[in-house]
């Protein structure tokens, strides 16, 4: 059946772009299993882009007439309107967003739509729609990933840098270990998600690159020039090799890696607003909006963003599994199994952007309970390592300080008396290494390049300011 040329409001049935040489239509059964509409939709501004490019490009080297330009044009405006207000129709032959706008294109415009594909083959066409979307999306997580930092940094600099900031126990092992500020905390969490940041700014730089023009797999016989259209989508570079530009999914599996670390790292940080939010930590409680709550227990308040945060890492380390997978084995250049790698992409972006949100939020209006951290940072033990370093300084070799403060440890927990004590009375360590127990004491000890007390704070404010300011100049 030949695409009816109605206004196209209600049309239903049409023949697939490519029935020449077929005597019978696609069978359910072949449209349900190969079809990417469902999912590829929203690549429809990007499509309309790339055709659009692509049109002017065969006007501006001479191979249409200006006239057949112009009435494609004003056809892909159209078609562009119809998406924008929703009164885009699908029809039962539309493969995909790319078919279904081509097909519309020759409602509108008639004869003459047909010659919009002319020196164009999906594989470029989708391999381009596929990149401008990613060029949009990402920017917009690099800019989300931007409001997390910030809200890291500016809840390190109210709860302070300085000698009165609020500390807590640091962790290895997750036994407490030395005490830490919490804006140092935070700005660990800041100073990963920047180079989340940088990753992802490498990645776009890689994939600026336009692959219209490759056709098929092999270019074309007609005097086109791919720098044209690449120019006009605001691509930084143009494709060398045909059969690279219609095969590459590199860029699609780097942002997919880049994502399943990023939100890595939204999981490790979502794992400690469950732990610091629990009854037993009790180091911060969460802003009524940004928590929930029970079906069953009336008393529960749980950290379900947090959760999430670490859940949802699951499907992005299997997104990027996927891709791999796919391109894993398959020969140059287009194969049907690339329409693969939408919905992983999709799924990524959508899912680590809702995470980036929502983890702001909740960072953003959680309350800290600076008198937990600091009861349980300003435990005795936790001095122990000071200890040591007080008997290294008097000269004796780390290894026997460790030793001689190990057997004092043990002292403390057979004897059940303080550990403040016991120092002031042994004979190598006395009043004056005593005074290295105290309460707010660890945390000023804290005192080399990139420690976590106050004495080299602003070093490392100024290079977390730097580092936001550079990655920002690179976004804008
Ligand atoms: N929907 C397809 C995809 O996403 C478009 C390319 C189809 N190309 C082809 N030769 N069948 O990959």
């Amino acid at each position: 059946m030949a695409p009816q040329s109605d206004s196209g409001k209600n049309v239903q049935h049409g023949a697939a772009l490519w029935h020449g040489r077929f005597t019978q239509e696609p069978a359910q059964e072949l449209m349900a299993f190969t079809q990417s509409l469902s999912f590829d939709q929203q690549l429809w501004p990007f499509d309309i882009i790339g055709s659009l490019a692509h049109v002017h490009m065969l006007g501006a080297t001479g191979v249409l007439p200006s006239g057949d330009v112009a009435v494609i044009t004003e056809a892909l405006h159209a078609v562009r309107t119809e998406f924008e207000t929703g009164v885009f129709v699908f029809i039962e032959t539309d493969e995909d967003i790319h078919t279904a706008i081509e097909r519309r294109v020759t409602q509108l415009c008639g004869d003459v739509g047909g010659k919009l594909h002319t020196a164009r083959s999906r594989n470029d066409q989708v391999a381009t729609a596929l990149r401008l979307w990613c060029k949009h999306n990402v920017a917009q997580i690099v800019q989300r990933t931007f409001g997390l930092v910030e809200t890291l940094v500016l809840r390190g600099d109210e709860s302070g840098w300085g000698q009165d900031g609020i500390y807590l126990p640091g962790y290895t092992h997750l036994q407490r270990a030395q005490p830490v500020l919490l804006a140092h905390h935070l700005a660990a969490h800041a100073w990963a998600m920047l180079r989340d940041i940088d990753r992802l700014q490498q990645s776009l730089e890689r994939l600026d690159v336009s692959p219209l023009g490759a056709g098929a797999l092999a270019g074309s016989s007609l005097p086109i020039d791919p720098s044209v259209s690449a120019a006009q989508m605001g691509f930084g570079k143009v494709f060398a090799n045909s059969l690279d530009a219609v095969s590459d999914r590199d860029f699609v599996a780097e942002i997919l890696f880049d994502l399943a670390l990023l939100g890595t790292h939204l999981s490790r940080m979502g794992e400690e607003w469950v732990l610091w939010t629990t009854e037993e930590f009790g180091f911060a409680h969460l802003d009524d909006a940004f928590a929930t709550g029970s079906s069953m227990l009336p008393q529960k308040k749980n950290a379900d963003i947090a959760e999430l945060a670490r859940g949802k890492t699951g499907r992005l380390i299997g997104n990027l599994t996927s891709i791999l997978v796919v391109l894993k084995g398959l020969p140059l250049a287009y194969n049907r199994d690339l329409q693969e790698d939408k919905e992983p992409l999709f799924d990524s972006v959508n899912q680590v952007s809702l995470a980036l949100t929502a983890m702001t939020g909740m960072i953003a209006s959680a309350t800290f309970h600076p008198d937990a951290m600091a009861h349980a940072a300003d435990a005795e033990a936790l001095a122990a390592t000071d200890l040591a370093e007080w008997l290294v300084q008097q000269g004796m070799p780390f290894r026997q300080a460790h030793a001689v403060i190990g057997e004092l440890v043990r002292q403390v927990l057979v004897s059940g008396e303080s550990l403040k004590s016991l120092t002031a009375a042994h004979p190598s360590l006395g009043a004056q290494a005593a005074q290295l127990i105290g309460d707010g004491v660890g945390v000023r000890q804290r005192k080399s390049p990139g420690a976590a007390g106050p004495a080299s704070a602003s070093v490392q404010q100024k290079l977390l300011r730097q580092e936001i300011d550079r990655l920002q100049k690179i976004s804008a």
